[in-house]
Order: structure tokens, then C-alpha cells, then sequence
């Protein structure tokens, strides 16, 4: 099979497709690299409205009193320090460790570094919400690379191409996989790396492999 022989209106469009596909993940990829940095940096102020914060007030406020959540965001405006975690550890001890705690409910929420990272991380809603950490790991990063894998490599003449599609599925597993078992925190960093740079060695493998089906003569 080879893309090659369609008319040249369909190779065109195929182009622009398997270009779009890569953009949205080029896009998204450095979305998530930001956030990274972001969480990676030392002494960063609170966000205006930190996930922790939104999170207690929304799906996890029968969990909490108006007084225990007025706790949390003090500790959050103080900047979430190490110091000022005292304040708020019964509240996690009782309230939260019961459900978050080893082997419970993601994310685990015991000690001062589980909940540092949510206090730092800016709270998403509304558009924002589209470029959510979970959505892109969790969806668009693998919809992105298997639609590029399934629609055209898979119709590529390329003796290598069912490598690569397995690559491209590996890849987004290995970057779900990696976000799902840290949940935003932002330790150990390699595994995310890892997780980007595949993805990104995997979308402009399959767009190249494509882009020469398409467009390179044949050979013979
Ligand atoms: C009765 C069990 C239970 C208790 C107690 C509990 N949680 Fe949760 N928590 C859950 C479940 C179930 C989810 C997943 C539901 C969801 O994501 O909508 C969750 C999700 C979360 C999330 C991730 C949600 C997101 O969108 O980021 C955070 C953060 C969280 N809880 C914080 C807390 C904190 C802080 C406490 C203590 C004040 C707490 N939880 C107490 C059951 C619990």
C-alpha cells in the first residue's frame, strides 16, 4: 500500500492533516513543558487561585468545614511552606489520609510533599480546562499520535511502519502512564521528560514517514 497513488487533492489534504496533528501536539506538548518548569521552580509564588483550593471548595468540600478550608487557603497566600504546613496536617491526618492514603485514592495526600505541588499548581476551569494536564496525558497526546498512526501511517509503503505505529502507542502509553502515577507532582522529572521526548521523537517519525509516502518519487 502506499499513499503515493491517491489524486493530488487527497495528498494535499493528508499533508495538511498529518502537519495539523503535529502542530496540536507540538502545542500541547509545550503547554506541558511550561507547567514543568513552572512546578520545578524554586520559591514560586501561590497562584491566584491554586487547584488545591479550588478542589476543596468544589468536589471535595463535604470532606472539609468553611473554617478547615479557610486553613488550607491561609497556607496556600503564606506561599505553602514547610513551616507553615503544621497548620493544616491535622485537617490532611483526618480528613483526607483516609482516602488518599498508600494504595487509596490518587492523588496520595499524606506528608508535606504530597500536598505542596497542588497548592502550587494554578487551579484550570472553564477554557483552561482543555489544556488540563489530565486531558492532554490522558487523551489528546494518545488521540493525537494514533490518529496520525491509524488514518495514514498504516496506508504508508514503508516495511517499518508497523515498528513505528507500536512506538507511537508505546509512547503515549509510557507518557499516560508516567502523568497518572505522579499526578502532578513534580518529582522524579526524568519520567516526565521521558514521556515528552517520546512522544515527540514518535509524532515527527510517523509525520516524516508519511510526508516521503506521500510526496518522495518512487524508487523503482
Ligand atoms: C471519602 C473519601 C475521600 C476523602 C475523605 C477525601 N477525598 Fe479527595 N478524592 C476522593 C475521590 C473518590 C476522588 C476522585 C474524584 C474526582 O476526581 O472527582 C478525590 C479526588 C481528589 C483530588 C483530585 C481532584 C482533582 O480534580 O484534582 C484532590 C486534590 C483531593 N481529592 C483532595 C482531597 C483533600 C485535600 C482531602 C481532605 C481535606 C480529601 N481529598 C478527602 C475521595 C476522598
Amino acid at each position: 500500500m502506499t499513499l503515493r497513488r491517491l489524486p493530488a487533492s487527497e495528498r494535499i489534504f493528508a499533508t495538511l492533516v498529518v502537519l495539523a496533528l503535529t502542530a496540536a501536539l507540538g502545542l500541547g506538548l509545550a503547554a506541558v513543558v511550561a507547567r514543568e518548569l513552572r512546578a520545578a521552580g524554586p520559591g514560586q509564588p501561590p497562584p491566584a487561585r491554586s487547584r488545591l483550593v479550588a478542589v476543596l471548595e468544589g468536589v471535595m468540600a463535604p470532606n472539609v468545614t468553611p473554617a478547615e478550608t479557610r486553613r488550607f487557603k491561609a497556607w496556600v497566600a503564606s506561599g505553602a511552606t514547610r513551616e507553615g504546613f503544621a497548620q493544616v496536617e491535622p485537617v490532611v491526618a483526618n480528613n483526607c489520609a483516609s482516602c488518599h492514603g498508600d494504595g487509596g485514592q490518587a492523588p496520595r495526600l499524606l506528608a508535606f510533599e504530597d500536598l505542596r505541588p497542588l497548592a502550587l499548581e494554578p487551579a484550570t476551569e472553564g477554557l483552561a480546562e482543555l489544556l488540563d494536564a489530565r486531558f492532554l496525558h490522558l487523551a489528546a497526546f494518545p488521540l493525537l499520535v494514533a490518529v496520525a498512526a491509524a488514518a495514514y501511517l498504516r496506508r504508508a509503503r514503508w516495511a517499518w511502519r508497523k515498528g513505528l505505529m507500536a512506538g507511537g502507542w508505546l509512547a503515549a502509553a509510557w507518557d499516560a502512564g508516567q502523568w497518572w502515577l505522579r499526578q502532578g507532582r513534580p518529582e522524579p522529572h526524568w519520567a516526565a521528560w521521558t514521556g515528552l521526548v517520546l512522544l515527540a521523537a514518535a509524532m515527527v517519525a510517523i509525520a516524516g514517514a508519511v510526508l516521503a509516502d506521500l510526496w518522495l518519487p518512487d524508487e523503482g
